[in-house]
């Protein structure tokens, strides 16, 4: 089986490159962010507090996230509750990122995880995939941009959709869920030593995409893959 890990912080474009790449290639995507996300909403449902490490633990038996795929889109069930068209919100993101802190929270997920790679060639992102879920994935790559390219991105998505936003209010938000994430204390988010940097700052969608799909065929002539 072949694996590749994206990791990278919040707005760097990595689920609509990483689902572009794994339709080129044929390759099943995964998209972790999701699971954290849809145990958030469970937390978020239950008037926890994210940072209340007692309380989620002791929480996360009652809790199964599983996977499906309808027409190759990945659906995240929460307790058979199909939740991913309400896991999206910023409210739910930064509970996710709040709550995905918790060493229970992360050990509840890290098996179906790595489970996953098991049975097909996949594409998995996230924060931690290259560095702690699947650390012999065969190509590793960090995607990153700047906070400002990441905030305007994500104004003109907002703006496009109709939905009137502050720039300087979501370029805070991504500062404060880079922090959040990066400073962690369980897998926080950083670059794994063998991961090929790529900032996509000043790159197009489809210019990543190349870039990757690059690094793959790199992989393939230099292995016996
Ligand atoms: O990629 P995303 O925005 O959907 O992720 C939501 C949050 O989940 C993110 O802020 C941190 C957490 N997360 C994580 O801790 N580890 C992962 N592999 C993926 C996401």
């Amino acid at each position: 089986m072949f694996s590749i890990a994206i990791d990278g912080p919040a707005g760097a474009g990595k689920s609509t490159i990483a689902k572009t790449i794994a339709k080129k290639l044929g390759f099943v995507y995964v998209d972790t962010g999701a699971m954290y996300r849809a145990m958030g909403l469970y937390f978020l449902r239950k008037g926890v507090d994210g940072q209340d490490g007692e309380t989620i633990a002791a929480m996360c038996p009652e809790i199964s996230v599983t996977i499906e795929y309808v027409d190759g889109e990945q659906q995240v069930l929460l307790n058979g509750e199909n939740v991913s068209g309400l896991i999206r919100t910023e409210e739910v993101g930064q509970m996710a990122s709040v709550s995905s802190a918790q060493p229970a929270v992360r050990a509840a997920l890290l098996q179906l995880q790595r489970d996953m790679a098991k049975s097909a060639n996949i594409l998995m992102d996230g924060r931690d995939i290259g560095t702690k879920v699947l650390p012999d994935a065969q190509l590793k790559i960090f995607l990153t941009a700047s906070a400002d390219v990441r905030a305007k991105r994500r104004y003109d998505e907002l703006t496009a959709k109709g939905v009137s936003c502050d720039y300087e209010v979501i370029k805070q938000d991504i500062i404060k869920r880079d922090h959040q994430d990066m400073t962690r204390a369980t897998a926080p988010l950083r670059q794994a030593e063998d991961a090929v940097l790529v900032d996509s700052s000043y790159m197009t969608i489809n210019q990543v995409v190349e870039a990757i799909i690059a690094e793959y065929h790199k992989v393939l002539e230099s292995s016996a893959f």
